[in-house]
């Protein structure tokens, strides 16, 4: 593998699948192999807009020998069935976020790839971004001190391609597994921990999923996260994050490449203010693309930035607001 391209396929052809094929088509050591839907049309009307060779079903990829990692780009409902089919096929996995509906999937994923050494990772790609890198960099190095608020918001009215998704409670839609994923996924990335103590609220949909969530997290180091998020909101799409000798404003979250640091001595009288630009590719998917790769030929089967036993966390911490909204998906039931 370490003198041959990676040879991906795709699971799903729908909107965001189209991101991926231009990132993987844009890395040296990839090549996009097929892509399956359960349309055999819509599958060859995909291959055929975005340069992939071949137009398969689902069974077809799977048990394609030429292909070594499948990328799960269908929506929350069903990326358990379809990275589970994969796994036992002996592929590599790369699932889209929100990596699963529920913990229980999450672990079952996780024991189903470990038990046949394969790779296997939630695509958290903004963890790969420069610009979040680099302001992990910047909290690491004591910049603003110890950290011990962090304030964010990610909300606006969601687009026309994305509404179904979001709305439909049978696609496993509504706005945690969806958009707050990426300020809870951000604040446990610069923490480096979990939350240990957790309250939140939501307000339901005509549909019946969360449009609007509120989190508060207490985390195991003292600090504390507080996180506002909707898909029928315009909101301020920022994050906030406090330390005792200062703080970063990052506006345009979570893919911004601008953002400022406030430093002072531990009153009210700023001391520094500093503005930082890191460009990210214009395609931010081709960051963990190459994580993919990297970890792939080194024989890895999980990834240190975004590691399993994370993602299994981060979906326990997801459950758990669930189950304090009493909100569980009608397909769950039957689980
Ligand atoms: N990383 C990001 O920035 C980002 C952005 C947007 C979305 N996402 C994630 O990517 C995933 C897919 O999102 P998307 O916007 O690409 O979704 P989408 O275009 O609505 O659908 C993707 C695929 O899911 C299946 N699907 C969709 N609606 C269905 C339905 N009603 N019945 C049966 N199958 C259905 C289809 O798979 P087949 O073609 O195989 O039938 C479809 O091609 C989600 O997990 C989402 O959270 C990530």
């Amino acid at each position: 593998m370490k003198d041959r391209k990676l040879k991906w396929g795709i699971i799903g052809a729908g909107v965001i699948a189209v991101k991926m094929a231009d990132a993987l088509h844009l890395n040296p050591d990839s090549e996009i192999v097929a892509v399956a839907s359960k349309s055999v049309s819509r599958a060859q009307n995909f291959a055929e807009k975005n340069g992939v060779p071949k137009a398969c079903s689902y069974d077809d990829i799977v048990n394609d020998d030429d292909i070594d990692v499948i990328y799960v780009a269908t929506t929350h409902n069903f990326h358990f069935e379809n990275a589970k089919l994969a796994l036992e096929h002996g592929k590599h996995v790369l699932v889209e976020k929100a990596f699963t509906v529920n913990t229980r999937e999450a672990e079952t994923l996780a024991r189903t790839a470990e038990e046949r050494n394969l790779f296997l990772m939630e695509a958290i790609w903004v963890r790969f971004l420069p610009s979040i890198k680099l302001q992990k960099k910047i909290i690491a190095e004591g910049t603003i001190g110890e950290v011990k608020q962090f304030n964010i918001s990610l909300g606006n009215f969601v687009s026309p391609k994305y509404e179904k998704r979001l709305k439909d409670p049978a696609l496993a839609g509504g706005v945690t597994l969806d958009m707050g994923i990426y300020p809870i996924s951000f604040v446990c990335y610069m923490l480096g921990e979990q939350p240990s103590e957790v309250k939140s609220m939501s307000r339901f949909s005509g549909l019946g999923v969360d449009e609007i969530a509120d989190y508060m997290f207490r985390f195991p180091s003292g600090c504390l996260a507080v996180i506002n998020t909707s898909f029928n909101l315009l909101m301020n799409n920022s994050a906030m994050i406090y330390g005792s000798k200062g703080y970063i404003e990052f506006p345009d979250f979570p893919f911004g490449e601008k953002f400022y640091i406030y430093t002072h001595k531990g009153t009210n009288e700023i001391k520094t203010t500093e503005e930082i630009t890191e460009k990210n590719h214009i395609n931010g998917f081709i960051y963990q693309v190459e994580e993919v790769v990297r970890c792939i030929r080194e024989g890895k089967t999980e990834s240190s930035i975004i590691p399993i036993k994370e993602t299994i966390a981060i979906m326990k911490l997801m459950d758990k607001m669930r189950a304090e909204w009493g909100f569980k998906y009608a397909f769950e039931k039957e689980q």
